[in-house]
């Protein structure tokens, strides 16, 4: 159930973006995000088994894993012994995370400086078959973009007004929000892209063959994607004395 909560919230995602070293620095500032509040449950229970041993930066790996697994996706095998980062810097998680805005050359130029290739990224993106966003997220998506599903960009506005309701969620894969399967790249082949982000990947340009194989291969993409989690998993850990072991996730120590 927890799986299940944290993979429908997606608070994990964010971080699993972002190399092992800043992962913790992200926290203060995804604090706000639905659903933490299940990292803090975990996290105590964990304390309580086994206090100052397991770091936030493991469990939230793990939690990815099992969500995704919960939810019908693919699995694979999660490396432990990250330890948390001592700092918190908003800036460089700001830095780290491309914006719902961004065209296919940042998207690219974003994850190629944590070592990530196009393929990783397309894969990576297909996370977006769970969870929501907010409409600051896709406001310019479903009023200025021209690549979108007529109907599609309607019933989105109805919801999301051109100003006002910031906070308004909507399902980044309306067609299976709670399903872990490759509907995320189905949308984007009929323009029901939900950010300006996702459409990107499939809009004449060199990615779109990564999005039609996905869309008539799912076994490729799970297979793709759990390469691709391992790999950003890697991402430069802090390991033995580095960091620490955070005793609230939330905070540093
Ligand atoms: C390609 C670059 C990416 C961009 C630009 C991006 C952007 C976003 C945005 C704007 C949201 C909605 C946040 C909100 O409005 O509150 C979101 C949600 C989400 N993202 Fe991404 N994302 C990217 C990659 C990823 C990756 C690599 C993963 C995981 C492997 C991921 C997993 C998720 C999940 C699960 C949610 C749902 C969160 C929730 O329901 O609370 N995203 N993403
Ligand atoms: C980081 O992003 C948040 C939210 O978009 C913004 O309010 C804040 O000013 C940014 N901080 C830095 C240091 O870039
Ligand atoms: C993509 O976005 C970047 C950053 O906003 C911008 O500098 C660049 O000109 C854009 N590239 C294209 C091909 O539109
Ligand atoms: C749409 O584009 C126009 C012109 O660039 C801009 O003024 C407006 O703010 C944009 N609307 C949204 C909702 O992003
Ligand atoms: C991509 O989509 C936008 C509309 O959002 C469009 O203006 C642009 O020409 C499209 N094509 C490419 C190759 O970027």
């Amino acid at each position: 159930m927890i799986a299940l909560l944290m993979a429908v919230t997606g608070q994990y995602s964010w971080m699993t973006m972002l190399p092992s070293s800043a992962k913790k620095q992200q926290l203060p500032t995804i604090t706000p995000v639905r659903g933490f509040n299940v990292v803090d449950d975990i996290k105590s229970k964990v304390e309580k088994a086994c206090p100052g041993v397991v770091s936030c930066a493991d469990i939230l790996a793990i939690a990815a894993r099992d969500s995704t697994v919960f939810l019908g996706g693919p699995s694979w095998t999660v490396r432990l012994g990250r330890r948390d980062s001592p700092t918190a810097s908003r800036s460089a998680a700001n830095t780290s995370i491309p914006p719902p805005t961004s065209n296919l050359s940042a998207l690219v130029s974003s994850f190629s400086a944590q070592g990530l290739s196009l393929k990783d990224m397309v894969a990576l993106s297909g996370s977006h078959t769970i969870g929501l966003a907010r409409c600051t997220s896709f406001r310019g998506r479903i009023y200025n973009d021209s690549n979108i599903d007529a109907t599609f960009a309607k019933s989105l506005q109805s919801r999301c007004p051109t100003s006002g309701n910031n906070d308004k969620l909507a399902r980044l894969d309306a067609a299976t929000p709670t399903h872990f399967d490759n509907c995320y790249y189905r949308n984007l082949l009929s323009g029901k892209g939900l950010l300006h982000s996702d459409q990107e990947l499939f809009n004449g340009s060199s990615s779109d063959f990564l999005v039609k194989r996905y869309t008539s291969n799912p076994s490729t993409f799970f297979k793709d994607f759990a390469m691709a989690m391992v790999k950003m998993g890697n991402i430069t850990p802090l390991t033995g004395s580095k960091g620490e072991i955070r005793v609230n996730c939330r905070k540093v120590n």
